[in-house]
């Protein structure tokens, strides 16, 4: 059986006869009791489907074009290896994401280093592992990353990421194509031409392309359009100083729906208006088509993932409010205080029971703004129901903390009836792992 909320869910979400949440096949109620909540679940069979539709979706249109899979959004090991073998290469932006990536021995050249402030040691490391390319963010990177090359007697390949000045209209902290940011080069401000000049002068590195990025999620198709025509007639220009425009990249930012009310564009729309946009200014500006790069991360991992969450106590303020607090919150999944963010849910094990009040989903963190879902409406709930969260698998397990010292969930993997465990839930011992005392670490004094 389908239900209301199912367009937010992974392919083949569905109720079974007890009035239970399906999710690959797996009865939620079942892998809540197997695996302990809160708990992240990925849908192999959808993850896998959305990695093929990006890729089906551009090679199409344009078949010299690449996905790459933006790691932030949520990277394990597990999931490095899915999206090598759906044929994705990888956007990192950190020592962290990379070794996650050469865990799996991700190949190297498959692999784009972003980020505005890479340290040195983050530098040496992925030129150690012979990183595919190196996306500069600005001129203490360029010098760096030019010093580092001729050290080792290497010339590196780069991009350079340019700000277009383009407003994506997204949430201001996600906001970064625009003057006011501290990601990239300026095109408005001349830094991004200075910084072509800059790259084809250093004898360390070989600028191969461009790169940006607007913002996250856009729901609008337009800001693409403007954002690749502006860093297109950029590079026209700069291909006379010597700019090789081998690479392209417009980046990621592809929206997901959160809650019904505001659906994103297809896969094939956004393909669309991305691939018709590079093919006529490349023609207008009278330039080679380049490859082109784009880099999904809340799309491919978004609506995959769903949270699992227990009730546990109930407070009802009559006229006022009643919270209905859960075994997670802020800790796994930070976007609502953070941006506000809204979300649905569902209450899995009643599935066929109508709604019945209006709650407020709260967590266990010590802060009042620490609320996942503010006034929703939902069946009566008891302790001991199970919650859903769906669109719930990019940033938030990417985002989570320890806060309060909570150990950070487990996070299954679901397909066809299986569930195997890609993550295990952390433990007290976890949380103590870097801590040092005086006479040892805690819970092995003396040794
Ligand atoms: N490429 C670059 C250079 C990026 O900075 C980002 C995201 C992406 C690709 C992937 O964007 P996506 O396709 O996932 O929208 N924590 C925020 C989102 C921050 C996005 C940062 N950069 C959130 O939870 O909404």
């Amino acid at each position: 059986m389908s239900f209301e909320n199912a367009v937010l869910f992974p392919d083949g979400a569905a109720i079974n006869d007890d009035g239970h949440l399906v999710l690959g096949g797996c009865d939620a109620i079942e892998l809540a009791s197997e695996f302990g909540t809160p708990l992240y679940v990925f849908d192999e069979p959808t993850l896998r489907g959305i990695c093929r539709s990006f890729v089906r979706e551009f090679a199409d249109r344009y078949p010299n074009s690449r996905v790459l899979y933006a790691s932030k959004a949520f990277i394990s090991p597990a999931l490095a290896r899915l999206v090598h073998e759906e044929g994705l290469g990888l956007d990192v932006v950190s020592g962290g994401e990379l070794a996650v990536a050469a865990a799996v021995d991700f190949p190297p050249e498959d692999i784009y280093f972003h980020g505005n402030n890479k340290s040195a040691g983050e530098l040496e490391y992925a030129l150690d592992y012979g990183i595919g390319r190196i996306v500069v963010d600005n001129f203490h990177e360029l010098r760096l990353l030019n010093d580092i090359g001729g050290r080792r007697r290497l010339v590196q390949k780069i991009l350079l990421r340019v700000s277009p000045g383009v407003d994506p209209h997204t949430h201001v902290h996600t906001t970064t194509g625009t003057l006011d940011s501290k990601f990239g080069f300026s095109i408005e401000s001349g830094d991004a031409a200075e910084a072509v000049r800059r790259a084809v002068g250093a004898p360390s590195l070989d600028l191969i392309g461009i790169h940006s990025h607007l913002g996250s999620p856009i729901f609008e198709l337009e800001p693409f359009a403007i954002g690749i025509d502006t860093v297109l007639t950029l590079a026209a220009d700069m291909v006379k100083e010597g700019l090789k425009l081998e690479e392209f990249s417009p980046g990621g930012g592809f929206a997901i729906g959160y809650t019904r009310d505001r659906l994103p564009p297809e896969v094939g729309a956004y393909a669309e208006v991305i691939t018709s946009t590079l093919k006529a200014r490349c023609a207008d500006l009278g330039i080679a088509g380049p490859k082109l790069l784009i880099e999904p991360g809340r799309a491919v991992a978004g609506r995959p993932g769903v949270a699992l969450y227990t009730v546990g106590a109930i407070k009802d303020i009559p006229g006022v409010r009643k919270y209905v607090s859960l075994d997670g919150g802020m800790g796994d999944n930070i976007r609502p205080a953070l941006y506000d963010a809204r979300y649905e849910a569902v209450a899995a094990g009643k599935m066929t029971d109508g709604p019945a009040e209006t709650v407020t989903l709260a967590g266990k963190y010590c802060e009042s703004g620490d609320v996942l879902v503010r006034d929703i409406r939902l069946p009566v709930l008891e302790p001991g129901d199970l919650i859903a969260i769906p669109a719930s698998g990019a940033y938030a397990p990417a985002m989570a903390s320890n806060y309060n010292s909570n150990p950070r969930p487990a996070i299954v993997m679901v397909g066809n009836g299986n569930a195997r465990l890609i993550r295990r839930r952390e433990t007290y011992e976890d949380l103590m792992l870097c801590d040092i005392l005086e006479d040892g670490r805690p819970g092995q004094q003396g040794s």
